[in-house]
C-alpha cells in the first residue's frame, strides 16, 4: 500500500492505495481459488491437475457454470446444445469475409463477438435462462468465428463446424480440414481446461466490472478480450513464441539471449505473476504436455530451447514460468498460428469470463472503487 498525502484537503486522512489493486480482495467468488505461495489452483473445490488429466473441458466448463461436475445426462445436455449452437450467423460471417487478412486476430475476435449481439433476438434478455443460453451461444460460436477467419486470410474456404464432437476437435479440424488424431484432440483439450478459468485476473475483473453495470453479456465479454489482448496478460503467449523465434532465427544461444534481455532491464515473457510467487501449476502441467508431445513428434526444439530459458530467468531473477511459456510452444507444436495463441486463449476463457458474469448477477452491486486524488487544489482561472 502506498500512501501520499500531499495535496489533501486541510483535516483529512491520507489516501491508502493499492498500485494495481494488490492484494486487495474486491468480491467473494466460490468458481475458483489460487494458493500463490503453494502453487495450487482449484475450480469449484477440484485440484486443476486432476481436472486436466480427468475431465474435458465441457465438464470443466459445466463445472464452472452451475457449481458441480455434470451426470451423463447433464452432459449430454450441454454437449448437444454447444453443437446446435456452432454455426455463426451469416453477417458475422460477412464481417469475417472484408475483414482485412493481416487484422490482429483479437482486434477481429473483439469485434466479430460484439457484433454477435446485434443477431441475438435475446442480448438484452438478462434472466439468467437467457445468460446461460448466451453463454452457451459465445462458447459455441467461438472457435467457429477464429478458424472461419484463419482460412479466409490463408484464401481457404472456411470449413462448416461439426454437428457432433468435442469443442477442441471441432476446432481443429475447422482449422485444419482434417479431423485431429486422438492425442492432438487431448492435448489441446486439456490446454482449454488449463485456460478455462482463472480468479479475479485483468480480463475477468474488467468483464465484471462492465457486468456489475448490468450491461449485457456481449458487452462485458467483448471488454474481457480487449483486456485479455494486452501482453502483459492474454497476449504474452504470442511474445513468447516470437522469443523462441527470434531465438531459433538468429541462431542465438538461449541462455545468452536471456541474459543480454535482463541486462537491459527487459521482461521475459511467460515469466512472473501477480498472485504465483512459486511455479504456476499450469506451467507444470505444460511442460509436462510439451515434453511428451515432443518426443511423440521427433521434435524437441522448442522443448530443449524453452527448459534453458526457464533455467535461466529463475536462477537470475527468481521468477517463473506462467501458464502462457509452455503453452506456446504446445501450441506450436500443434501446428496453430502464433497470433491466434491469444484468441485460443479467450475461446477457452469464455467459460471462466460467463460463468463469472453469471455470479455477479446472482448478488449484483455495482463496482465501483475510488481514487485517490493526487492533482492540484484551489486553483482559480482568474476570469
Ligand atoms: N521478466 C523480467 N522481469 C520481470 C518480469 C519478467 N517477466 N516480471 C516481473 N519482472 C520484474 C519487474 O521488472 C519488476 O522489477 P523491479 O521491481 O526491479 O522493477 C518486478 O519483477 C515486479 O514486477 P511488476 O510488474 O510490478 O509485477 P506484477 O505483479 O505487476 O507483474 C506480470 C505481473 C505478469 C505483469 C509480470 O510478471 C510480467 O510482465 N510478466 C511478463 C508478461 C507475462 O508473462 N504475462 C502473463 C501473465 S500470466 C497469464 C495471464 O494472466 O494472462
Amino acid at each position: 500500500m502506498t500512501k501520499d498525502a500531499s495535496n489533501l484537503p486541510p483535516n483529512s486522512s491520507p489516501p491508502s492505495t493499492s498500485k494495481g489493486l494488490e492484494g486487495v480482495i474486491a468480491l467473494e467468488t466460490a468458481i475458483c481459488d489460487i494458493d500463490g505461495t503453494k502453487g495450487t489452483l482449484i475450480y469449484g473445490g477440484y485440484d486443476i491437475q486432476d481436472l486436466a488429466a480427468h475431465c474435458t473441458f465441457e465438464e470443466v466448463t459445466y463445472l464452472l457454470w452451475n457449481g458441480h461436475l455434470p451426470d451423463r445426462i447433464q452432459l449430454d445436455h450441454l454437449n448437444r446444445s454447444l453443437t446446435a449452437e456452432r454455426s455463426i450467423p451469416p453477417m458475422v460471417k460477412e464481417l469475417l469475409a472484408i475483414t482485412p487478412d493481416d487484422a490482429n486476430p483479437m482486434a477481429l475476435l473483439r469485434t466479430a463477438v460484439s457484433a454477435l449481439a446485434l443477431f441475438d433476438g435475446e442480448a438484452d434478455d438478462m434472466s439468467p435462462d437467457s445468460n446461460y443460453r448466451k453463454s452457451v451461444r459465445l462458447t459455441a460460436q467461438i472457435p467457429t468465428i477464429l478458424a472461419n477467419f484463419d482460412r479466409r486470410r490463408k484464401s481457404q474456404d472456411p470449413i462448416p463446424p461439426l454437428r457432433d464432437g468435442s469443442i477442441a476437435s471441432n476446432f481443429l479440424y475447422m482449422l485444419h480440414g482434417e479431423e485431429p488424431g486422438e492425442a492432438a484432440e487431448k492435448t489441446f483439450d486439456a490446454c482449454l481446461v488449463l485456460h478455462a478459468e482463472h480468479g479475479l485476473n485483468a480480463s475477468t475483473f474488467a468483464g465484471r466490472v462492465i457486468g456489475a453495470t448490468l450491461s449485457d453479456i456481449y458487452s462485458a465479454i467483448t471488454g474481457a478480450l480487449g483486456g485479455l489482448k494486452g501482453p502483459l496478460h492474454g497476449g504474452a503467449n504470442i511474445k513468447v513464441m516470437e522469443m523462441l523465434m527470434e531465438i531459433d532465427r538468429t541462431g542465438s544461444d538461449p541462455k545468452q539471449w536471456v541474459l543480454e534481455k535482463l541486462n537491459n532491464k527487459e521482461r521475459i515473457m511467460g515469466f512472473g505473476h501477480r498472485v504465483y510467487k512459486t511455479l504456476d501449476p499450469r506451467a507444470a502441467i505444460l511442460r509436462d504436455m510439451l515434453s511428451k508431445l515432443s518426443s511423440e513428434r521427433g521434435s524437441s526444439k522448442w522443448f530443449d530451447m524453452s527448459m534453458v530459458i526457464a533455467e535461466t530467468v529463475v536462477s537470475e531473477k527468481g521468477l517463473h514460468p506462467n501458464v502462457d511459456f509452455f503453452s506456446a510452444s504446445v501450441y506450436g507444436t500443434l501446428d496453430i498460428p502464433s497470433d491466434l495463441f491469444t484468441p485460443i486463449f479467450g475461446m477457452s476463457r469464455i467459460s471462466g469470463w460467463t460463468a463469472h458474469l453469471m455470479e455477479q448477477w446472482k448478488d449484483n452491486r455495482l463496482i465501483r472503487p475510488r481514487a485517490a486524488y493526487v492533482g492540484p487544489r484551489n486553483l482559480k482561472t482568474g476570469r
